[in-house]
């Protein structure tokens, strides 16, 4: 989709907008938006609505072709619900039934002329990222990994948007625009089947990253792991053949001497759970246990397309959790890069295990911050769903004002998080008898015992670790992975500049 900005001014007016088609709200009980009042000079749509062919209700459209107070070759009438209060939701589904529409038409050109700005606590930025994010989302496609094509998407191919054309929307545009690019390569490597996104295909894409947008690329193999002694994250890719892959991607976007924000990604290309081998049923779902990763290489996309004015680095730690007659066992204690020696009593719970020595080889960058983004626990989607990706710091004030942050861009975009504890208490849960740490604690708030154990790693830097487990993709019929949470981590990142 290309979007252009519409801006309709005292010259340039709804009235003689040439396109092949303009969406313009309507509401219940008969009332129409302005936009609607402009195009009604002979009362067509008045008459579309008083018929009964429209109810106004959110999500609801009526196509009318040949109106005669329009120069647009259709009108499509868009029901935004109650009239008095436009909430987030019903204009976000008026956008859906409209993009809907647009992809079916005989017309390659349109204008969106819904009043999003109008939305309660929202303003143009969201408005922008509304339409662009919904139009991504309809054409995106789950077809590379099938021998017959979905049918290309017909219809619109140039959107306008009808807000003022001001510098402020011009920037908000290319951001909303970078955001779902981000979020498009996120989703394609969750989606991607794991024979095919394995540590090397990772490491391969942040190359190419690396490439397009003149990041610099590095990656670590065993032989530079065992020498780092990460033999935490070592442990979890004994029993697979395919090679781990340490991936460190730089954005040094901002002045030279700025201390860089960290990201921090699980990249398990696949989790069978190792010895602690999990159930068959829904197995498959594993594949999107790289979603840490995917979401670190989506917001390098975004921050890279917008080449942002910040020093960011991304570091992810890569393989495989199998099970094999090299595999580590039940009981297996091993010494982390840091020094902590920990005893796995669970070698499904491999996620904090790779990411303590990811986490430890962050301090050589002198972090403002550090976020680590991991599918790192089940009890997650207990706890929170797949409305909010849990968020977890500590309590002084420095992480309070990171949460804060990680907060209010999780507000801006939708995604969204919700804080969870950790703190001594359950630090107690992870005592070992043979070790510094057990890498699981008892089965109640298995999210905040894992958020607790990679606490331990994070000392030296203020730190926020970000559980995605029921944020980063969808089960059931619609499967797949849904680009979260690169839009929370790009406006965080934006917003720092
Ligand atoms: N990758 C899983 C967490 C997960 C489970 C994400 C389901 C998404 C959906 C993680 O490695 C894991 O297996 N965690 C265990 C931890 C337990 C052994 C303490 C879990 O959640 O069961
Ligand atoms: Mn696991
Ligand atoms: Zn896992």
């Amino acid at each position: 989709m290309d979007f252009s900005i519409k801006a309709f001014d005292t010259k340039n007016t709804i009235v003689t907008a040439k396109t092949g088609c303009i969406a313009v709200a309507v509401y219940e009980n008969k009332k129409l938006s302005d936009a609607a009042k402009a195009l009604d000079g002979a009362g067509e749509i008045t008459a579309a609505l008083k018929s009964g062919d429209i109810s106004g209700k959110a999500g609801t459209t009526l196509l009318l072709r040949a109106v005669k107070g329009a120069a647009a070759e259709r009108v499509l009438l868009v029901g935004l619900g109650s009239a008095d209060a436009l909430s987030e939701k019903s204009a976000a589904s008026g956008v859906a039934a409209a993009l809907k529409v647009f992809a079916t038409l005989g017309a390659s050109d349109a204008i969106i002329a819904l009043p999003l700005t109008e939305v309660k606590d929202r303003d143009v930025n969201w408005a922008i990222r509304c339409v662009v994010q919904g139009a991504h989302e309809g054409a995106y496609r789950t077809d590379t990994q099938k021998s017959k094509k979905d049918p290309a998407p017909a219809g619109v191919k140039k959107l306008a948007l009808a807000v003022p054309n001001t510098a402020a929307t011009k920037l908000a545009l290319a951001q909303a625009i970078a955001i779902a690019n981000g979020m498009d390569l996120t989703k394609d490597l969750g989606n991607l089947s794991a024979n095919i996104c394995t540590p090397t295909y990772l490491a391969n894409t942040a190359k190419k990253l690396g490439k397009d947008y003149g990041f610099d690329v590095e990656i670590l193999d065993r032989k530079q792991l065992e020498a780092l002694k990460m033999n935490s994250f070592l442990s979890v890719t004994n029993g697979s053949e395919q090679p781990p892959k340490f991936i460190i991607i730089k954005h040094m976007g901002g002045k030279a001497k700025d201390a860089p924000v960290v990201l921090v990604g699980k990249g398990i290309t696949f989790d069978t759970g190792g010895i602690s081998l999990k159930a068959g049923p829904g197995m498959d779902e594993m594949k999107y246990d790289m979603g840490g990763a995917a979401s670190v290489l989506g917001t390098f996309r975004a921050i890279g397309e917008m080449n942002l004015k910040l020093n960011v680095i991304g570091v992810i730690a890569a393989c495989e959790n199998m099970p094999s007659g090299r595999a580590t066992k039940p009981g297996d204690i091993v010494s982390s890069m840091n020094g902590l020696t920990i005893e796995i009593l669970n070698t499904d719970a491999e996620g904090r295990l790779v990411l303590c020595d990811a986490l430890t080889y962050a301090e050589r960058f002198k972090p403002a911050a550090v976020v680590d983004i991991a599918t790192l626990t089940g009890a997650c989607i207990v706890a929170l769903g797949h409305h909010h990706s849990g968020l977890f710091t500590r309590d002084d004030a420095a992480h309070e004002k990171l949460a804060a942050e990680l907060q209010s861009a999780g507000q801006q975009t939708g995604d969204t998080t919700w804080r969870l504890p950790i703190g001594e208490l359950y630090n107690e849960q992870l005592k070992s008898n043979f070790a510094d740490l057990a890498n699981i604690g008892p089965p109640g708030g298995a999210s905040c015992t894992a958020a607790a154990f990679l606490e331990n790693f994070t000392r030296e830097y203020t730190w926020a670790h970000l559980d995605i487990a029921g944020t980063a993709w969808k089960s059931g019929g619609a499967k797949g992975s849904t680009g979260r949470p690169v839009p929370l981590l790009t406006s965080f990142l934006i917003n720092r500049v």
